[in-house]
């Protein structure tokens, strides 16, 4: 469909957008879907953090010890790359696309995201992202730490319960194990370290729009933001 909402791009105006929130509220689902809508570049910064954390579970990595993690660092390459099934994430050239998403990798995520010489190591090569591009990016502290003057922010949330189901649903269509009960309390337990680090913890930026989508269908919830994207960068011209 072509939206008369591509006006803006002729504008030849370089834009970003900032989608933050808990663990599993649907950030990565609408950020793709409003990148496809608008031809925005996608970044799933939490898939960066994963790509660490497998490294260094691949790699036997203390991760209390944050000196190890940091020397680690120096040997881990991430990038991106688009493939016919999708953007694919590549830890030093090897696809992780799909072994980043594991139990295990849930389990210890929040703990690697913690550490300061990950973060500011992950922001950098964040920011280059919008240096050439249009881009939409989800994670913790897009709005808050990464690009506090993006032109739009998201924060998304949704009640834990629903969050929980459409997590295990997704882990049972790829084949991934875990109880329902496992699901909720690894979501609990991140959301608590996430927003509780020293670093950058994930809140909701001032200039922020909140959004919770337990009640709103897929549809209803990109139709809301493309529309409130539309009207900002209007009011923003
Ligand atoms: O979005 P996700 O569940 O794939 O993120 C995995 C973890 O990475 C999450 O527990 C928090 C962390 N994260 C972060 O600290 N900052 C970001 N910008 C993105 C993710």
């Amino acid at each position: 469909m072509i939206r008369s909402r591509f006006f803006f791009w002729s504008m030849n105006k370089r834009i970003v957008i900032a989608v933050d929130g808990h663990s599993a509220c649907g950030k990565s689902t609408v950020s793709k879907d409003v990148a496809k809508e608008l031809s925005l570049i996608y970044i799933d910064s939490g898939s960066m953090y994963r790509a660490v954390t497998l490294f260094c579970i691949r790699n036997d990595v203390n991760i209390e010890d944050h000196q190890q993690v940091a020397e680690a660092l120096e040997s881990i390459n991430i990038q991106f790359s688009k493939t016919e099934k999708g953007q694919t994430i590549l830890l030093n050239g090897e696809d992780v696309s799909d072994k980043i998403r594991t139990k295990e990798v849930n389990a210890l995520v929040s703990q690697v995201a913690k550490i300061s010489e990950v973060r500011s190591k992950l922001v950098e090569i964040q920011r280059s992202f919008a240096k050439t591009e249009s881009i939409i990016m989800d994670g913790r502290d897009i709005g808050t730490v990464v690009f506090p003057d993006a032109d739009v922010k998201f924060f998304l949330t949704a009640k834990l319960d629903i969050r929980t189901n459409r997590r295990y649903a997704e882990m049972q269509e790829k084949g991934i194990e875990g109880s329902l009960e496992f699901v909720q309390s690894n979501l609990q337990e991140r959301d608590y370290i996430d927003s509780n680090r020293k670093d950058s913890p994930l809140k909701q930026a001032d200039d922020a729009l909140l959004i919770d989508n337990s009640e709103l269908s897929q549809e209803d919830q990109l139709e809301y933001i493309l529309n409130i994207i539309e009207k900002q960068i209007r009011e923003d011209a």
